[in-house]
């Protein structure tokens, strides 16, 4: 992680969505050094004054009066809606408008023009928009980064990524709620993790292919959710790579929850289970010769966490370090514009699914400018 500044107040932040996430979100804000959590805000009164009383804070029913009330630097936006993301948009636009830095819950939106829209307004208003992509603020995948950027991994030949929520049919409940049970409620809610880990590693995906899917007990309950996505892509930089995600329909099988392989000519590393494991192999030197099934000694970076919600604070801290320090509004780590390609990757998902498997360019990412106060070139 960056250093912190010093000498700086901390961060006033208040919190819009108490639910589960929202909660989490208040806990980290708690115990960061850098922020201080003055408000929270849920439109159901009950979950506002629980939270509230939970993190010892003011509670408010409306965003509008705790903008009003409180002298704030973040609204951090943790609400939900259909498709898990389509109240995200109202109380980032206002928080926009009112001149405060903005930390959004990922998706950016269920909608794509609405995410557009925040990353333009934030842009104009020239504040900082971060989004909770959070898989990739964990010691495997900084230590993973770390493999690249000492050229231990060299060019880099392909990316594996599979994710698989731990299930299978007798486990399975039909969910009605318009939160789940939308066709695409699984790629829009979820997809933007794996998509912001394949693009931390390998960058700009170009071109997307996709089969999708649900299993026969999905499909019997007429549960509308495509829970099995099958996706190739290459990368900007001439990688290919491939995304095998499943929402609780199948056991996870190898890599725990989650695992992403990254193969180089110099070395390839895995992590597995998220933040739980990261393993590297280097490349065979010249002279060495190994029989089939064997090669030199892998290193492992065994971290013994295996729960994900320690993530969470990691982001957050990320997000309130670049605001204190003033970094460029283009180096903001894991912000909105990086949200949006994955949503960008998501629609040309969606795309490829409705013609059949066809290939589909994602669209472009708006340009990045820079500021002039800011940068030197
Ligand atoms: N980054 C992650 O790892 C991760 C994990 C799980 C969920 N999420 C995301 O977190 C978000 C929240 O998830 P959750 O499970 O806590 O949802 P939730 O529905 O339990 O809570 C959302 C809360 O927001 C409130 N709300 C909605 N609109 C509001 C508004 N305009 N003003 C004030 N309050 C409002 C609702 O009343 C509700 O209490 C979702 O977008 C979800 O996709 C992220």
């Amino acid at each position: 992680m960056k250093s912190q500044s010093k000498n700086k107040a901390p961060l006033r932040v208040g919190v819009v969505g108490m639910g589960g996430i929202g909660n989490t979100h208040a806990s980290a804000h708690k115990q960061d050094p850098l922020s201080k959590l003055v408000a929270v805000c849920d439109v159901v009164k009950d979950k506002a004054t629980a939270a509230a009383k939970t993190h010892g804070v003011k509670a408010y029913t409306s965003l509008k009066e705790m903008l009003a009330h409180e002298d704030l630097d973040i609204v951090d936006v943790t609400t939900g809606g259909y498709e898990n993301g389509s109240w995200h948009f109202e109380p980032t636009m206002e928080a926009l408008a009112a001149g405060k830095h903005v930390l959004c819950e990922k998706p950016l939106s269920n909608d794509i023009g609405e995410a557009r829209e925040m990353v333009r307004e934030a842009e104009k208003r020239k504040l900082y928009l971060g989004c909770n992509l959070n898989h990739y603020f964990t010691p495997t995948a900084e230590r993973a980064r770390k493999y690249m950027a000492d050229g231990q991994v060299g060019e880099l030949i392909y990316l594996l990524f599979k994710v698989g929520f731990n299930g299978g049919e007798e486990t399975y409940g039909f969910n009605p709620s318009p939160r789940f049970n939308q066709p695409y409620a699984h790629m829009k809610a979820f997809l933007t993790h794996p998509f912001s880990v394949m693009r931390h590693f390998c960058g700009d995906i170009t071109h997307v292919q996709s089969f999708s899917s649900r299993p026969g007990f999905r499909k019997n309950k007429g549960d509308l959710l495509v829970s099995v996505n099958s996706v190739h892509v290459t990368f900007a930089n001439g990688t290919i790579g491939y995304l095998l995600s499943q929402r609780g329909d199948a056991v996870w099988g190898l890599g725990g929850w989650w695992s992403c392989e990254v193969a180089g000519s110099k070395g390839s590393f895995c992590i597995e289970n998220c933040i739980e494991r990261l393993t590297y192999w280097p490349a065979p030197k010249p002279g060495q010769s190994f029989g089939l099934g064997q090669g030199p000694t892998p290193e492992i970076l065994d971290t013994g966490i295996k729960d994900f919600g320690v993530t969470f604070p990691r982001r957050i801290h990320a997000f309130l370090e670049d605001v204190t320090n003033g970094v460029p509004r283009d180096h903001l780590r894991s912000s909105a514009r990086d949200a949006l390609a994955t949503l960008e990757y998501i629609w040309a998902v969606i795309e490829s699914y409705e013609q059949g498997g066809v290939l589909v360019r994602p669209h472009s990412l708006p340009p990045m400018h820079g500021d002039p106060k800011t940068e030197r070139i």
